[in-house]
């Protein structure tokens, strides 16, 4: 049958590397996935997993060493026309982890908002502009009157809501935010996962949201992806990545969520994950779909394996 959902984002087969040509640095190995519009699609890692690797190729930040990444369908990575280029620059914005050190601070919060609007090619009047900047401040529940200040005046969940602003004014429909609360209080978390929720219903924006752990995009994302040393090892729908993780990375971070019952959190056991465990010398894994949307990277002893896990 075939999939009613509507592919906005294609990544496919991607390989980022680092260094020199001839002894590269691979971040990002080969990597494939595709986010539908109007989801929340997670990729969960530890620290240098490559995941701002991937959202910079994403944003067409870091140039791809193979494969291709489309857009409603039309190639964005390598060579585009300038106005191609414009457009997707518009399309695809990025919010970025730590708001203390993402704005700019000598430049006033009304400028850094406003930034996207000074590109060439875009006609845009100084009241236009002063408009837009007002708009979008308040979109994100900060006073239009904020434009004529400096970051440093502001908070970090503030902050982050001028960082929200700068990507809201361009009018995007695709949003990669990596890791948009880890640097927050833990008290005004929820605010700042709240607003990219509403902002989300209201616009029908499309999101990748990058993350360190599971429990912060459990209940956030419709899929998550879950990635180790630039290799995505699983993809599924949230439930299901939580209800039957196969590949045992995945199974390794949900072992490390806490859990609210004191007790329960004691006896847990805590999973460590042994790269080593994998004998892929011989019998190579393989990037395959064990059941509808669910995908794990595995050789065919262990795919064997994750089928008849699911099927107990
Ligand atoms: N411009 C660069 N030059 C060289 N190496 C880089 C560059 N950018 C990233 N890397 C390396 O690529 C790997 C992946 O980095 P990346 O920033 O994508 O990880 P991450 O999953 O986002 O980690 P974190 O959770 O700490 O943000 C790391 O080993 C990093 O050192
Ligand atoms: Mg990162």
């Amino acid at each position: 049958m075939a999939d009613p959902r509507e592919k906005m984002l294609e990544v496919d087969h991607i390989r980022v590397q680092f260094g020199k040509k001839r002894h590269p640095f691979v971040a990002v190995r080969d990597v494939s996935f595709d986010i539908y519009k109007g989801e929340t699609f997670g990729l969960v890692g530890e620290s240098g997993s490559g995941k701002t690797t991937i959202g910079r190729a994403i944003i067409r930040a870091n140039p791809l060493a193979a494969g291709e990444i489309r857009f409603e369908g039309q190639r964005i990575s390598g060579r585009l026309s300038a106005a191609r280029d414009r457009q997707v620059t518009r399309d695809i914005q990025m919010i970025f982890q730590d708001p203390m050190s993402s704005l700019n601070e000598r430049a006033k919060v009304g400028y850094i908002v406003a930034e996207g609007l000074y590109a060439p090619g875009r006609h845009c009047s100084e009241e236009e502009r002063r408009q837009k900047v007002a708009k979008a401040l308040s979109d994100v529940g900060l006073l239009p009157e904020f434009a004529s200040r400096f970051p440093h005046e502001f908070s970090g969940g503030q902050r982050q809501r001028i960082g929200i602003a700068r990507a809201l004014i361009l009018e995007p429909k695709l949003i990669v935010a990596d890791e948009p609360i880890s640097a927050l209080d833990v008290s005004i978390r929820a605010q700042v996962l709240n607003l990219l929720a509403a902002l989300q219903k209201e616009r029908g924006l499309t999101y990748l949201f990058i993350a360190h752990d599971l429990s912060v995009v459990r209940f956030i994302c419709d899929r998550i992806a879950v990635i180790h040393k630039g290799d995505i090892v699983e993809l599924a729908e949230s439930e299901q990545l939580f209800a039957h993780p196969l590949h045992p990375y995945t199974q390794a971070l949900l072992s490390a969520i806490p859990q609210p019952d004191p007790i329960a959190e004691r006896q847990k056991k805590l999973l460590v994950y042994d790269p080593s465990c994998h004998d892929y010398r011989v019998d190579k894994p393989v990037w395959t779909e064990v059941e509808p949307g669910h995908f794990v990277l595995g050789n065919q002893r262990e795919l064997e394996g994750y089928r008849k896990m699911l099927t107990r």
